[in-house]
Formats: C-alpha cells, sequence, structure tokens
C-alpha cells in the first residue's frame, strides 16, 4: 500500500462477472486493491445456482447472509442440485424496473452480498465492487448488498456519479435512498426515480453498515471538479481512465470523427489535465495501458497514487472468462496477432466499446447477422418517456420492430450488439435456446492485450496468474529499476 493508506494497484472492476471474488481475493492478498464487479451479478448468482453451485462457495456465502430466510428463499427459486442439463435454458428473471418485484430485488441485495463475501475471505485485505452509473435500476439494493459484506470501496464510472456518495451515506445511516432516473425524451422539469429502503426490505433488521470510500472513474478533470465541488457526499479519489482501456471507453470530445478503421479518433482534447487533477487534493490512479512496471513508475511520477489495471488481469487463470478465451488471446498475443478495434456503435449505453477480435464471436459480421435479436436480459435497456408520461424501456439492441414500436430511431439500431448475452457467455454461462444453440460471445480488452505474454512465466507454461501480474507491475517500484517488458 502506498503511504500505509491507499493501494498502488487497483484491479479494475469487469463486468460481466469476469472480475469476480477468485481474482479480486487473489488480488486483496497481495496487499492491493481487488475489485468485483458488481454489473449484473444477480443474473450471475441465478445461473451459477442453476449449475450446482460446484464446490459450495456461493451457499456458503448465503449462509452468512444476516436474514436466513431471504437466503432460503433465493436458494428455493434458483439453485438446482448436480445442475441442469446443457441443453435446458436457465430460467429467465423479470427484466428490471423501476419498481422492481421483491423477488428480484432479493436476488440483487443476495449477489453483490455473496461476491464480496467471498472476494473478503479468509485475510484482512480490501475489496471494492464496480459499478456502471449508466446502469441505473440495479444500483440501490446492489449498495446495500454489498455494504452488507463490508465492501471497502465502491468504484464507478460511464457517466456521472454524482448522487452515489451521498447515497452511502444515507445507507450507511439505514436511512430510505433513492436514485434520480435519466430518461429519454423526458421534459426538464419532469423527476423519475427509483427508491430502496433497508428497514423496509429487511424487516427492520438492518444491522450498522461502515460507509465504503467511493471512487469515481472520470476522463476529463472538468468531471473530477464537477464530482468533488457537487457530488451528494465525499468522493475518496479518482481512476482516470484513457481512450485505451479495456470495456467501455468515454468518447472523444466533440464532434465525433472516425479513423480508417471505424474507430473513435481522440486527440489532444481528450488528454487530461493531471494539475488540475492534483489540485483537488484527493488521490488518483491511471488507468488505460498502464500495465507495465514502467508505466507504474511513470504515474507514480506524475503524482498518481498507482494505476488501475484490467486487461493483464482479464487474461490471468483467476479471470472469469472462459478457458478457451484466455488461452485464444494468449496464444495470439506470442504471436503478435492481437487486434482489438474500438466500436463506436457496438454497445447499447452508446458509449464507444473496445473488442477483441477472436473468432466466432458477434465480432464477425456473419456471426453477429445470423443471430435472431432477443432481450430478456435487459440490463443495458434506456428509460424513456411514453406518450402518457409513464416509464418505458427500450435497448437498441432488441428487435428492431420492437425497438421502433417504442418511438426508437433505426440509426440507433445499427451495428447494436446484445452486450448482455454475449458478456454472460464468455464467463461460460450463456443461455441456451433451444433450435439455436448457446449465445455467442463478444469479448472486450484493452489495447495492452497485445503484451500480456510478457507475464508468462519465464520458466514456461501457457498461463499466469493474478499474483504474477502484480508482482511483475510493482517490480520496478520495489527496486527502483524499470524492467524493459
Ligand atoms: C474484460 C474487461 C471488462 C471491463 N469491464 C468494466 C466494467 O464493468 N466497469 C468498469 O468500470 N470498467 C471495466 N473495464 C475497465 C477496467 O476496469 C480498467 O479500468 C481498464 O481495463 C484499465 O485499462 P487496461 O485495459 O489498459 O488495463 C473492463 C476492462 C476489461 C478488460
Amino acid at each position: 500500500m502506498a503511504n500505509g493508506q491507499e493501494p498502488v494497484i487497483i484491479q479494475g472492476g469487469m463486468g460481466v462477472g469476469v472480475s469476480a471474488w477468485h481474482l479480486a481475493r487473489a488480488v486483496a492478498m497481495t496487499g492491493q486493491l481487488g475489485v468485483v464487479s458488481g454489473t449484473g451479478v444477480d443474473i450471475v448468482l441465478a445461473r451459477r445456482l442453476q449449475l450446482g453451485d460446484p464446490g459450495g462457495h456461493l451457499r456458503r456465502a448465503m449462509a452468512e447472509f444476516p436474514i436466513p430466510d431471504m437466503a432460503a428463499r433465493v436458494l428455493d427459486r434458483y439453485f438446482v442440485d448436480g445442475g441442469k442439463a446443457a441443453d435446458t435454458p436457465f430460467k429467465g428473471c423479470a427484466l428490471p424496473k423501476a419498481d422492481c418485484p421483491v423477488e428480484r430485488l432479493e436476488l440483487l441485495v443476495m449477489s453483490n452480498f455473496v461476491e464480496v463475501t467471498l472476494a473478503k475471505e479468509g485475510h484482512d485485505g480490501i475489496v471494492g465492487i464496480n459499478y456502471l452509473e449508466k446502469i441505473q435500476l440495479p444500483t440501490l439494493p446492489s449498495l446495500f448488498g454489498a455494504m452488507l459484506a463490508g465492501v471497502d470501496y465502491v468504484v464507478m464510472g460511464a457517466g456521472i456519479p454524482r448522487a452515489i456518495p451521498g447515497i452511502l451515506d444515507q445507507l450507511a445511516q439505514g436511512e430510505a435512498v433513492e436514485l434520480p432516473l435519466v430518461v429519454q425524451d423526458a421534459a426538464r422539469t419532469d423527476r423519475y426515480v427509483t427508491r430502496f429502503d433497508p428497514v423496509a426490505f429487511t424487516d427492520d433488521r438492518v444491522p450498522w453498515l461502515a460507509r465504503p470510500k467511493f471512487l469515481a472513474i472520470i476522463a476529463s478533470a472538468t468531471l473530477a471538479t464537477v464530482l468533488a465541488r457537487k457530488a451528494s457526499g465525499h468522493v475518496d479519489g479518482f481512476v482516470i481512465e484513457g481512450p485505451t482501456a479495456g470495456g467501455h471507453n468515454a468518447p472523444p470530445r466533440g464532434a465525433l470523427k472516425l479513423n480508417e478503421r471505424g474507430e473513435p479518433i481522440y486527440g489532444e482534447r481528450d488528454a487530461v489535465d493531471l494539475e488540475a487533477i492534483k489540485a483537488l487534493g484527493r488521490p488518483f490512479w491511471l488507468a488505460g495501458s498502464y500495465g507495465t512496471p514502467q508505466r507504474v513508475v511513470e504515474a507514480l511520477d506524475r503524482g498518481a497514487t498507482g494505476i488501475q489495471v484490467g486487461t493483464a488481469f482479464a487474461f490471468c487463470r483467476q479471470s472469469e472468462l472462459t478457458d478457451d478465451i484466455r488461452q485464444a488471446a494468449i496464444q495470439k498475443s506470442i504471436r503478435g496477432e492481437i487486434d482489438v478495434r474500438t466500436d463506436p456503435v457496438a454497445s447499447p449505453t452508446g458509449f464507444p466499446f473496445k473488442v477483441l477480435e477472436l473468432t466466432d464471436t458477434l465480432s464477425d459480421k456473419d456471426v453477429y447477422e445470423s443471430r435472431r435479436r432477443v432481450c430478456d436480459i435487459g440490463y443495458l435497456r434506456h428509460a424513456y418517456k411514453r406518450r402518457d408520461g409513464s416509464l418505458g424501456w427500450r435497448c437498441g439492441a432488441e428487435p428492431v420492430d420492437a425497438y421502433l414500436a417504442k418511438g426508437g430511431k433505426p440509426a440507433e439500431t445499427r451495428g447494436r450488439k446484445c452486450v448482455c448475452n454475449a458478456l454472460m457467455a464468455n464467463i461460460g454461462i450463456g443461455q441456451y435456446r433451444s433450435g439455436e444453440g448457446c449465445e455467442k460471445t463478444l469479448v472486450t480488452s484493452g489495447d495492452e492485450a497485445r503484451h500480456i505474454h510478457k507475464f508468462l512465466p519465464s520458466t514456461g507454461g501457457t498461463s499466469y496468474s493474478a499474483e504474477d501480474v502484480v508482482a511483475q507491475l510493482l517490480s520496478a517500484v520495489e527496486t527502483g529499476v524499470a524492467i524493459t517488458p
């Protein structure tokens, strides 16, 4: 830990389920910050219980849940002893809505509790959880579940998470909370919110909760300044993420221009003013191609507390990406054949999304075009105001007719990919559809995937561990000598 207080390395949160408890726990045990992804973990828990929970880890964590009858209800709904058959589809979950049914709330709270509990098990290192501001409906019960398990940090990007710091303060006091919803086509005076009341939810059995630190992931000093001054509570630090990072990227400032590969062009205006960030007087970490020993030294020299790294951890043994995906990426990295593309339209969030080109994935035009459009997870649906003032939900990757019937524009459906279903497939829990087979994958990674083979042990072997990544990244800090990667 730097200064005995903050970690030098943050292992970035990676959804859906890529940075789950195995990875975050391994990193936390090295003394750095391990971060579980909180995105979609309700579906992940429901599906892993239907696979029989091999090893019994999920049920072990659920047994720790402070309200045992709630844990019993979740088990009753989803657990399949011995696991479901491979050609039986997973049971569906109701799509997220502003007034979430109680079953879904219970699954959200439980799944966030389980991830953090397992990541913190058996050591006293620090564990964080990552959410996307853009995905609003699950946020309140998810935060509560993570706090019930004693999460140390909440790390949040993909939007302006102004309301979250105050919500953490309120949840720590056992108060009811509300989150204003971003609603397309709404008037400035309209106010839509989602609410969560921990006392009502737990039948007044809510224990005392510690307030985790809150880190905002941002790509501009202006945004950091707005958050530092105007957020609803204290922002404890910033992760400053550049456009080569894996996952979603902030769009370039100004009018969108594309290069010959159809990728957004970033320029000087997108460089973050680190002096302005330093002036805010909060710890900050740099992200986006900082996964080498030299870059760690460089970040520290520039006044950062440390770095956040995702890609190097995404392909290590403790990541939940399937073995096939991890091995394909490592082999491509060895051969110098990694191709990462920033797709401006693939993600229904509207943010540019980094895609690692691999065969038989949705990044392949034929595979994409042959998939029947289905929207049955619904995490990336946007809220919109219907003519009668009520809330509707639509996703640019849902069946086109349904999207247009909800007032969406045809251009918003072009090239949109069902990221929800594909990301589940990436971690081996893709939906099986009778007559169509299993959902295809779509893998995200940062440009740094080119270098992941450098984490392979010098003694040989085709895989590396989270501990290998941490040791290599810190090697130059500890010795003062930068290693040539
Ligand atoms: C597979 C993958 C999934 C990611 N998912 C998320 C996510 O759900 N939320 C988020 O804030 N960042 C996400 N990221 C970004 C990482 O947390 C991290 O900031 C980024 O990877 C750092 O840059 P690097 O890719 O050069 O290491 C993801 C990155 C990868 C590689």
